[in-house]
């Protein structure tokens, strides 16, 4: 599997905000991004930035935690799941998730790891920590020769900044 990776430091939400912007620029038309961190850690944050940056109501994005499973019709059609509460993989396949992959969604996953085997192969991984001054990390992993050029697409843009 060809990789490539690029790691963000977001000291305040308008900084995570800037990659939402950048990720809504550059990510391809069926795309997955499988979202990991822990709780509190700002992956449903980065959905928010990235589907107002595809004309979303900001205030309509929020943890699919009860419903799994939502969809805003901004630019482009997004899908928003969480697998937080799901009590196995079964039931991701079962919401239907796998069927919104590739077309002209943009698949946002929160929990990814748990339904990791779910999930294609080649996607964009982002993993988020919370750093000691609470700042934010964002670990942003290509996998797969689709994936790898946005890389240096982000990189590109958020260097700008
Ligand atoms: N740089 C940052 N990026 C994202 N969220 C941040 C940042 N700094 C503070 N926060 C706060 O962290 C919390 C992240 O919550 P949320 O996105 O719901 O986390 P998760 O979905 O990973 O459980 C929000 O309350 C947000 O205001
Ligand atoms: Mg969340």
């Amino acid at each position: 599997m060809t990789r490539a990776h690029f790691t963000y430091r977001a000291g305040d939400e308008a900084a995570t905000e800037r990659l939402g912007q950048a990720l809504a620029e550059v990510l391809p038309i069926g795309c997955v991004v499988a979202l990991d961190g822990p709780l509190g850690a700002g992956k449903t944050r980065l959905v928010q930035a990235i589907a107002a940056s595809c004309g979303v109501d900001r205030r309509d994005v929020v943890s699919p935690t009860f419903v799994l499973m939502h969809e805003y019709q901004g630019t482009r059609p997004i899908v928003h799941l969480d697998a937080y509460r799901l009590r196995d993989a079964d039931e991701f396949l079962q919401l239907g998730a796998p069927e919104t992959f590739g077309g002209a969604n943009l698949v946002l996953i929160e929990w990814a790891e748990r339904v990791a085997n779910c999930l294609p192969n080649e996607r964009l991984a982002i993993a988020i920590s919370v750093l000691p001054d609470d700042a934010r990390q964002f670990k942003i992993e290509a996998l797969g020769v689709p994936y790898v050029p946005l890389i240096k697409q982000l990189r590109d843009r958020l260097s700008r900044a």
